[in-house]
């Protein structure tokens, strides 16, 4: 069902120049390394568990959970990474159950951020053509979503809104360094702060954005906000985990049924190896009614 910038301008560039499979798969893999680039420059910037001790409340939240649990941001990580700090020591995938013996268990790992495949997958098969349309990460944290929608899609705009002023600062470098300023907007603000930005927005992507970063309260508020906003019929919102999910654990006064429907997904439609297609499964799509 899509059509991204990188499968646009290869259609244009085929009709010029007879570019056959080899040209196409070199196009598509060159945004893949600059994608991987970022992350690496990223990865040098932060501590091991991506998290600035300005996030307070998500650090709390995460040390309040029954079972370990650590913080590995997905766009920094993949595995093949993950893999060699284990080997070198400097992560762990278990953790000692009874100190000093053989019994460990399986540490619990949560990413704030999408990894490279799950980007892929967003901007390659859940969303339509995006010429000319006006992208809204809300939360945008490292400018995952951000960077991946520059690279694989023709989005005319794409805003993040982060309310951390030090992932503002992060994403607006990459912002210069790897000069994407003509179609990339930071906004630092809460987004309930917002309303023009999302009445305007053809596409919000809404990934865990409030769960482990404001009270129950506050979440129920920000996903009012949401509601009351996010209204221009026909646009779309993709949210982890499911709106019914999210919201189930809330009181909030929101017409789910009247507001959006879900769009079913084909989460087969990614072929390449070592797809995790649980995480792909927490991906939903809505259009706006
Ligand atoms: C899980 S991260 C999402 C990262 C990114 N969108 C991605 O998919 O890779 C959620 C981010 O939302 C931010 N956030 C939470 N509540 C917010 C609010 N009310 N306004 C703006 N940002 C918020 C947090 O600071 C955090 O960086």
């Amino acid at each position: 069902m899509l059509s991204t910038s990188a499968n646009w301008c290869l259609g244009t560039l085929k009709a010029y120049c007879g570019a056959d499979d080899d040209f196409d798969e070199l196009v598509v893999s060159n945004d893949d390394v600059v994608l991987r680039n970022i992350a690496e420059d990223l990865r040098n910037r932060l501590p091991i568990e991506a998290m600035f001790t300005s996030e307070h409340q998500a650090v709390q939240k995460i040390h309040q959970h029954p079972l370990p649990m650590i913080h590995v941001d997905a766009f920094l990580y993949d595995d093949d990474v993950v893999d060699s700090l284990c080997e070198e020591g400097k992560m762990s995938r278990s953790y000692c159950t009874e100190c000093g013996s053989y019994k460990t268990a399986s540490l619990e790992f949560i990413s704030h951020s999408f990894s490279l495949m799950e980007l892929k997958f967003l901007y390659h098969h859940v969303l339509p053509d995006l010429t000319g349309k006006v992208v809204v990460d809300v939360g945008s944290r490292l400018g995952a979503v951000l960077f991946a929608g520059y690279l694989y899609s023709s989005a005319s705009q794409l805003y993040g809104v982060e309310m951390n002023a030090d992932f503002c600062q992060l994403q607006e470098m990459m912002v210069t360094k790897y000069e994407f300023i003509d179609r990339i907007k930071v906004v630092h603000a809460d987004i309930c702060t917002q309303p023009s930005l999302l009445q305007k927005a053809d596409v919000v992507v809404m990934n865990n954005v409030f769960e482990y970063f404001l009270d129950r309260q506050e979440q129920a508020r920000a996903w009012e906000f949401i509601a009351c906003n996010v209204r221009k019929r026909g646009s779309l919102l993709v949210t982890v985990p499911s709106l019914e999910e999210s919201l189930s654990k809330l009181q909030v006064n929101i017409q789910l049924s009247q507001w959006a429907e879900e769009v079913q997904l084909n989460y087969d439609v990614y072929m390449e190896k070592d797809v995790d297609r649980e995480a792909l499964e927490q991906i939903h799509l809505y259009k706006i009614l």
